[in-house]
């Protein structure tokens, strides 16, 4: 069963198409990073597959369901965080909203179970110290690891993390990829990750997607990202250039970097 299955999927906004021609299939247990400029429609994909916009044609099935249907198999962190930091919620607490929310009660006392399987989340993404310490005094990458934290807490089959390493530094970008790495390897979840940072999750990455208001390209790391695909998303001035067993991609923000030849 596939987690992912989409066929000749298009996303439309009051009637105006955003993205179209998207068919790709995402195995369970698959991470697909998906690329594409400002504007291109990664969190509308994103934002679909989660079920949250229903506005589409063509086929999209989540472990073969419609996706509003499949939403209980679905963890989502959004692009970037909308929690109040004006109420003070603590990073435990934070973590036991992804358990609470889905058992539909309200935050006021914690149930003693969820509170451990929340600080067993913390401890997966290496957290357990700053349990109860306010998450609106965390660093960056120690929010987007608790925010981490919250969307496993449910036991999801698939993840969708939109610009999960986007607004932090290196090192905590590489703290975050590193737990992403841990996630892949742990948890046999399938993951939809956008990125416009490619370097530090190419590793995780199985598949690679890139689109711009349409599917330009989709398959193995080194199909998809060819010289002239990159150019025809990023425009001429981007290349992929090959250097011994390894491609670098030039696009003008950000370089690309691929390993050649690795299949972990
Ligand atoms: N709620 C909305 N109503 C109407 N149009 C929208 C809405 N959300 C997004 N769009 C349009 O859909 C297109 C794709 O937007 P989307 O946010 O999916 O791009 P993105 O690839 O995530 O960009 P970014 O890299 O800036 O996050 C854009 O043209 C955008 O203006
Ligand atoms: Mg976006």
């Amino acid at each position: 069963m596939a987690a992912v299955r989409a066929r000749d999927l298009s996303v439309y906004y009051n009637g105006r198409v955003a993205l179209r021609d998207v068919t790709f299939e995402l195995g369970n247990s698959e991470t697909l990073l998906l690329l594409g400029p400002n504007g291109a429609g990664k969190t509308t994909l994103l934002r679909t597959i989660a079920g949250f916009h229903r506005e589409y044609s063509g086929e999209l099935l989540v472990f073969e369901k419609p996706p509003h249907e499949a939403r209980d198999l679905v963890s989502y962190v959004p692009q970037s965080h909308s929690l109040n930091e004006s109420v003070p919620l603590t990073a435990l607490e934070v973590v036991a909203m992804g358990a609470l929310y889905k058992r539909g009660i309200l935050h006021r006392k914690i149930p003693e179970d969820v509170r451990k399987s929340a600080f067993r989340a913390l401890e997966f993404v290496g957290l357990e110290d700053v349990a109860d310490k306010l998450f609106r005094n965390l660093s960056g990458g120690q929010k987007q690891r608790v925010l981490l934290a919250r969307a496993l807490i449910s036991d999801p089959k698939l993840l969708l993390l939109d610009e999960p390493l986007s607004a932090l530094d290196p090192s905590a970008r590489a703290e975050v990829a590193s737990v992403l790495r841990e996630i892949k390897v742990k948890r046999s979840i399938a993951m939809v990750i956008t990125t416009h940072d490619i370097n530090p999750l190419l590793e995780i990455g199985d598949e690679i997607m890139l689109i711009n208001r349409r599917m330009i390209a989709f398959g193995k790391p080194d199909e998809a990202l060819t010289d002239e695909i990159i150019k025809s998303v990023y425009g001429p001035m981007a290349r992929a250039i090959k250097v011994e067993d390894k491609l670098y991609c030039i696009t003008g923000d950000f370089h690309l970097h691929l390993h050649g030849g690795r299949r972990r």
